[in-house]
């Protein structure tokens, strides 16, 4: 099976897969947290070299007090617990997003995790964590306009390497399958930037049933779709 270099994933529908339950939605969230472990494992013994997971939004800050609180713990627990298992898997934790926003508990924990996996090289896993693909790419300029300001880069110099290279996702290819679980055909301010050409597969499973099975499914259809980067299907395909 031909599985993309690059996995991003938006698990969504942790709150829906609740409520059908009749059960609170931390519930839901605590269940997507056991689907994101056994998806980080799949698609390590799979052979995906990126997993990106968006875990929080910016705009997550803004749900009940208490749901945020509740998800904070449940991350510092997440990473706390996962450590041993993702030395053992030989996987690097990277972080994108605003993390200076995190509780400060969160944040050193998180640092602690992504020193202790830095050189692990099977796969790399990274968490949007407070992350916006506005605000990174806003951040990003301010950057690029900081070098300007500095007489290291003229205006005219800038292109497409430069932004990529300040964006928080520096040094990682572009994704190459975006899955988006729970029936939603959004992108949700995720990786505006890099997702100019992957291909797109929404699902309508909630995210904590969202497991290897429902992975297959969707690495199947990947395996069928053409990727043509702008050009003709002969261009990319000379034989047909
Ligand atoms: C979407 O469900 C999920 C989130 C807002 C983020 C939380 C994600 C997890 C807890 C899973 C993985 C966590 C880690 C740390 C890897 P929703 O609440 O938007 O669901 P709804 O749209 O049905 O309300």
């Amino acid at each position: 099976m031909r599985v993309p270099e690059h996995l991003a994933i938006i698990m969504d529908g942790n709150g829906r897969w609740a409520e059908q339950r009749q059960l609170p939605r931390i519930l839901g969230h605590h269940h997507g947290v056991e689907a994101a472990k056994a998806m980080v494992e799949e698609c390590r013994r799979l052979g995906i070299r990126f997993l990106t997971l968006y875990a929080f939004s910016s705009e997550n800050w803004g749900r009940p007090a208490d749901e945020v609180r509740s998800l904070m713990e449940l991350l510092n627990r997440f990473l706390a617990q996962e450590l041993d298992s993702l030395l053992a898997q030989n996987i690097r934790l990277r972080v994108i997003g605003d993390i200076r926003q995190l509780p400060s508990g969160v944040r050193s924990t998180l640092e602690a995790t992504m020193a202790r996996t830095a050189h692990n090289s099977d796969m790399v896993l990274t968490l949007a964590l407070s992350y916006g693909s506005r605000d990174e790419i806003l951040r990003a300029v301010r950057r690029l306009a900081e070098a300007v300001g500095q007489g290291l880069l003229q205006p005219n110099q800038i292109d497409e390497d430069h932004l990529t290279q300040v964006l928080d996702t520096a040094g990682m290819p572009e994704p190459d399958l975006l899955i988006r679980t729970s029936g939603e055909m959004r992108i949700s301010n995720f990786l505006l930037w890099q997702l100019a050409y992957t291909e797109l597969y929404f699902t309508e499973v909630l995210w904590p049933d969202f497991g290897p099975a429902q992975l297959r499914q969707a690495l199947r259809e990947f395996g069928r779709r053409q990727r043509r980067f702008g050009l003709t299907a002969r261009q990319v395909q000379p034989d047909n």
